[in-house]
């Protein structure tokens, strides 16, 4: 009697992909598959509000944003988002610019917040009609590994409802549901911990530098970054199970203060509008793929945000992706979607190994000895003093493998 009366309160639909999350990379596939004629659904367990104003991430490689431009979502980032040719790398004291133009033949990356890549991404999935189901709950994924996998989930209203799909795309970040939905046993997991976090802030008042500056301090990792001409992100390294009320505003500053400093140079304060503590893991789920469900972005694997990684790895999961689902459903041609984790695993650890390298150099070990102390020394003398090492910085910050689209 009970399955009677929630099967007449369950609505059944059908389209070709269902996307579960509307973050950066479930939104972008969702655009991506539209440009070629493909349908799809997207469920996000947040309010669109939320979702546009979750503080995440703010560099973009250049293969990111040519991607961007490419797919009809570049206006804005063109206008406002600022070019970085470079980063200060400061470390004993003394601070020191890499040139990455000069190092590259030319590479650079943009400073365009993910808070508005998602608003352009909303705003023109919205723009062209789609279905974005924002504020749902009890999302289910089921028969992925047949033809016709079933994407269930509560709406803001209290509807259930029941889509069936030819292929669903986790793309639900890491706590996301789709990738505990992969048998038992099939998923290799490759982690790492870290002994400590970042305290993230988000001020009113204008940078202190033209460059991002990462600097490593006795006392602690410390980065200075931007938003826009007017607002200031900074970031300071925390132990790992610290808590946010243990931080006034005064700490913050008079932290920043002291691992940023050099002499003559001065830290602008300003309100702070937000503050948060993130933890830091690296984290890599090989398959991404199990019969007809895709995993992708966060839900797939994380990095720590020191090498500024972990937005571009959503985009170019997507982008192969979508391809592949094209190739798959208008194509008939399933052999992109059989190697698509093969094709993302590749830039994915070269990215982990970037982010773990600049994070364990940058940052101090709750258990460091002299040894760990003289061998980060070691490393970052070498990266400013060869061009070979600084090279090696810069071309795996502004991204080592082009994008296909
Ligand atoms: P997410 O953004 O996590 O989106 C997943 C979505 O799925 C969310 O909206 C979530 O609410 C939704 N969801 C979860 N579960 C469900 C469910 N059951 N049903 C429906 N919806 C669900 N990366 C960079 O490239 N450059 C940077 O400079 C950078 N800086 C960073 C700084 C910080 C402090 C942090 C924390 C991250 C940073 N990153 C950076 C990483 C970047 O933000 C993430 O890699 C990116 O958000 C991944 O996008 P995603 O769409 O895969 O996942
Ligand atoms: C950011 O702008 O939030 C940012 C930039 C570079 C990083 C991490 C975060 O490495």
């Amino acid at each position: 009697m009970m399955g009677a009366i929630v099967a007449l309160m369950t609505t059944s639909a059908r389209t070709q992909v269902g996307i579960v999350g509307a973050g950066p990379a479930g939104l972008l596939l969702s655009h991506l598959l539209a440009l070629r004629g493909i349908d799809s659904i997207v469920v996000e367990n947040r309010s669109r509000a939320y979702c546009e104003a979750r503080q995440r991430a703010g560099l973009l490689e250049a293969g990111s944003v040519e991607l961007l431009r490419q797919v009809g979502l570049g206006v804005r980032m063109d206008a406002e988002g600022l070019e970085h040719g470079g980063i200060y790398l400061q470390f004993a004291g003394e601070r020191h610019h890499l040139d990455f133009r000069d190092l590259t033949g030319g590479r650079w990356v943009t400073l365009w917040p993910q808070t508005e890549v998602v608003k352009d991404l909303i705003r023109a999935r919205v723009a062209a009609g789609a279905q974005i189901e924002f504020e749902v709950s009890d999302t289910e994924v089921a028969d992925q590994h047949t033809e016709a996998p079933v994407l269930r989930y509560t709406d803001a209203a209290g509807t259930r409802h029941e889509v069936t799909c030819d292929a669903i795309a986790g793309c639900d970040g890491f706590h996301g549901i789709c990738r505990d939905s992969m048998p038992p046993g099939l998923l290799r997991v490759a982690e790492r911990e870290y002994p400590y976090a970042w305290l993230g802030i988000l001020a009113t008042v204008p940078p202190s530098t033209d460059e991002l500056i990462y600097s490593r301090h006795e006392d602690g990792f410390a980065l200075h970054t931007m938003r826009t001409p007017q607002v200031s992100r900074l970031y300071l390294q925390v132990p790992a199970d610290d808590e946010i009320e243990r931080w006034s505003d005064d700490r913050i500053w008079s932290e920043l203060q002291r691992r940023l400093g050099v002499p003559g140079w001065e830290l602008k304060t300003g309100p702070i509008t937000e503050k948060a503590v993130s933890p830091m893991r690296s984290f890599v789920a090989t398959p991404m793929q199990w019969g007809r469900l895709f995993l992708a972005g966060d839900a797939a694997h994380i990095v720590p945000p020191t090498g500024a990684k972990g937005l571009n790895l959503a985009i170019a999961d997507v982008t192969a992706l979508a391809t592949a689902l094209v190739s798959l459903l208008r194509d008939h041609d399933p052999s992109a979607a059989a190697g698509y984790t093969e094709t993302c695993l590749r830039r994915v650890w070269r990215a982990t190994h970037f982010s773990w390298w600049m994070t364990t150099m940058l940052h101090i070990d709750p258990h460091q000895d002299q040894f760990g102390t003289e061998l980060q020394l070691s490393q970052l003398r070498y990266v400013i003093a060869s061009r070979a090492a600084a090279t090696t910085l810069a071309e795996n910050y502004t991204g080592y493998y082009p994008l296909r689209w």
